[in-house]
């Protein structure tokens, strides 16, 4: 009984197999615990050596299973170990890099430098009331500068901002001067064709302190104009108007790629000059509007095009290829 008790041990080749041994060579109704019931009805010369040898197999039996037990256990773990390692010289499974998009880093360029000239991030709703995108600029109901923006407007007084320059009445409402931000943003307009877009961004600038003249502005917009096109552009102020900004001015940047000298150039087609957007000295009356001294503050504005320079910049003829998210054309960035 017990030879082939210890066979069968030897022969499970699972945890399981291995209980099954267990139970049929120890169990209750086994061999070995009938021969232990029967030792009281033998003689007692038999009944020393039958308990010892039947004392003796269940040890042994008991000794067998337990070492068996620990070596599948250790083989069952050891495969499982096979089974789950990890191959770490095989090369990685290639997931596609993003790239920004060439607005975003014109933006991150702008805002970047006028963080480091002190400058607050602003940002604002996009859909605007009537009142902050026009009337508190200087640009009452019924005037018609409403429908040169080519506004989009919306139920209750609400527009899609034609500009960021609300986030300009929107900060000054919230902070008392000095008063440095700039507030990227997306803003929109009726008209499409290969420089306009219905959606496009601007970033505002507005610094409202003591003592700021048309200077400063220029200064900065130079400053800024280097940063971005490199350090040999110059930039160039042409009178204008806005409601807002008395006097306006319209900024140029001379073109980084032909320094204005190349009638065949490609990126500024010969003119030598880029446009960049509007600024100006913050009118009085806005000022007044958001409730500053105007006796005591004065201030600049300006409005780029961060599209429109991504597309001198990176020389891109087209601007709705900046809205068509084409892969190819993102890539590239
Ligand atoms: N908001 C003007 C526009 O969209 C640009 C501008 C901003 C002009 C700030 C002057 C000062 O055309």
């Amino acid at each position: 009984l017990k030879t082939e008790a210890l066979a069968a041990v030897e022969r499970a080749d699972s945890t399981a197999a291995l209980e099954e041994a267990r139970v049929r060579y120890l169990g209750r109704s086994s061999g070995l615990v009938e021969i232990k019931k029967s030792i009281g009805s033998l003689p007692v010369e038999e009944k020393k050596t039958v308990g010892r040898s039947s004392n003796e197999a269940t040890r042994a039996i008991e000794g067998a299973l337990r070492e068996k037990v620990e070596r599948l256990a250790a083989e069952e773990r050891e495969a499982r170990l096979r089974e789950e390692a990890v191959d770490v010289t095989l090369p990685g499974v290639p997931f596609p890099k993003g790239s920004f998009h060439p607005t975003q880093i014109v933006i991150d360029d702008v805002v970047d430098f006028f963080v480091g000239l002190g400058y607050r991030v602003a940002e604002g709703p996009e859909v605007e009331t009537d009142y902050y995108n026009f009337t508190a600029l200087g640009i009452p109901p019924g005037h018609p500068a409403r429908s040169m923006q080519d506004t989009f407007f919306l139920d209750d007084g609400l527009v899609m901002r034609t500009h960021t320059s609300p986030v300009q009445v929107r900060t000054m409402l919230a902070t008392e001067p000095p008063v440095y931000v700039v507030c990227p943003g997306r803003t929109y307009r009726r008209d499409s064709d290969p420089t306009h877009t219905p959606m496009f961004n601007q970033i505002e600038g507005l610094a409202v302190d003591r003592e700021i003249t048309l200077a400063d502005l220029k200064g900065t917009l130079a400053a800024m104009a280097r940063h971005v096109f490199g350090e040999s552009v110059e930039i160039r102020l042409r009178p204008s108007y806005f409601q807002f900004t008395e006097p306006s001015v319209e900024l140029d940047v001379s073109c980084f790629l032909c320094g204005g000298r190349d009638s065949s150039c490609k990126v500024c087609k010969g003119a030598g000059w880029l446009e960049m957007g509007g600024a100006g000295m913050v009118d009085p009356e806005v000022l007044g509007n958001v409730g500053y001294d105007a006796e005591e503050y004065t201030g600049f504005a300006f409005g780029f095009g961060p599209d429109r320079m991504a597309m001198v910049k990176f020389g891109i003829p087209d601007l709705r290829m900046f809205f068509e998210g084409d892969l190819r054309f993102l890539r590239q960035f």
